[in-house]
C-alpha cells in the first residue's frame, strides 16, 4: 500500500469512498455510522476546497492502481496536526489497510515535523474509539459539540452526538 497526496483525478472517487466508508447502505462495515447520521459524510464541492486550502492534506491509499482509502491531514505550528476523513473502501475493510493509513499518515507527518496527531470521533462509536486507543491514541478529555447547525455533515439521527477528542505523541 502506498500513501500520496490525491491528485485532482481522485477527488471525485475519495468521495465516494468517504461516503460508502461512512454512511453506505449497501454493505455497512464494522464502523458504519448509518444509524447516527444521514445523508453524504462529503460532497465533491467541500472535498476541493478542502484539498485547495492550502493547508489540509488529502491523501489517498493504493495498491497499483486501485484505490483502497483515503486520509486527511492538517499540519499545525504547534507540531499537533489533525488527521480527518480517515476512510477505508468497505468491500475491503477488516483486512489491515486501516491500520496500515494511520500507520503511513503518522510517518508522513513525524517526516515534516508532527510531534502528536489529534482526532475527533463522535461519542458513541465505541468500537472506533477503541480501534484509536489500541493504536495508541487516548482521549483528552475534550468533548466538542458536534456542528447540528451545519447541514453539510449530514442528518444527525440522534441528539446525543459529539465529538470526543483523542491524541497520540509521535515522539
Ligand atoms: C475505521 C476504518 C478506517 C478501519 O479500517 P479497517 O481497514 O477496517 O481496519 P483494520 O483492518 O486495519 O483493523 C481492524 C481492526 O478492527 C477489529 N474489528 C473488526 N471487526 C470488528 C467489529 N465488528 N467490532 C469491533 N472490532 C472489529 C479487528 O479486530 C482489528 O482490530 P485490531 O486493532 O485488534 O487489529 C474503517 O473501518 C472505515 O473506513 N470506517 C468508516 C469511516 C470511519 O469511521 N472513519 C473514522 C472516522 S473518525
Amino acid at each position: 500500500m502506498q500513501l500520496t497526496q490525491a491528485s485532482h483525478e481522485d477527488l471525485a472517487p475519495i468521495v465516494d469512498l468517504v461516503n460508502q466508508a461512512y454512511r453506505g447502505a449497501a454493505a455497512p462495515g464494522w464502523t458504519s455510522e448509518i444509524e447516527l447520521i444521514s445523508g453524504p459524510r462529503i460532497d465533491l464541492r467541500s472535498l476541493t476546497a478542502l484539498a485547495a486550502n492550502g493547508t489540509a492534506m488529502v491523501m489517498v491509499a493504493r495498491d497499483g492502481a486501485e484505490r483502497l482509502g483515503c486520509v486527511s491531514l492538517t499540519p499545525a505550528d504547534d507540531g499537533q496536526w489533525y488527521l480527518s476523513m480517515l476512510a477505508v473502501n468497505p468491500a475491503t475493510q477488516t483486512g489491515g489497510v486501516g491500520k496500515a493509513i494511520m500507520a503511513a499518515a503518522e510517518q508522513f507527518a513525524r517526516e515534516r515535523g508532527a510531534t502528536s496527531v489529534k482526532i475527533s470521533v463522535i461519542n458513541l462509536r465505541e468500537a472506533l474509539i477503541a480501534w484509536y486507543e489500541r493504536r495508541g491514541y487516548r482521549k483528552t478529555g475534550e468533548v466538542g459539540a458536534f456542528p447540528y447547525d451545519d447541514p453539510s455533515v449530514g442528518t444527525p439521527l440522534r441528539d446525543d452526538l459529539a465529538l470526543v477528542t483523542l491524541v497520540k505523541p509521535l515522539v
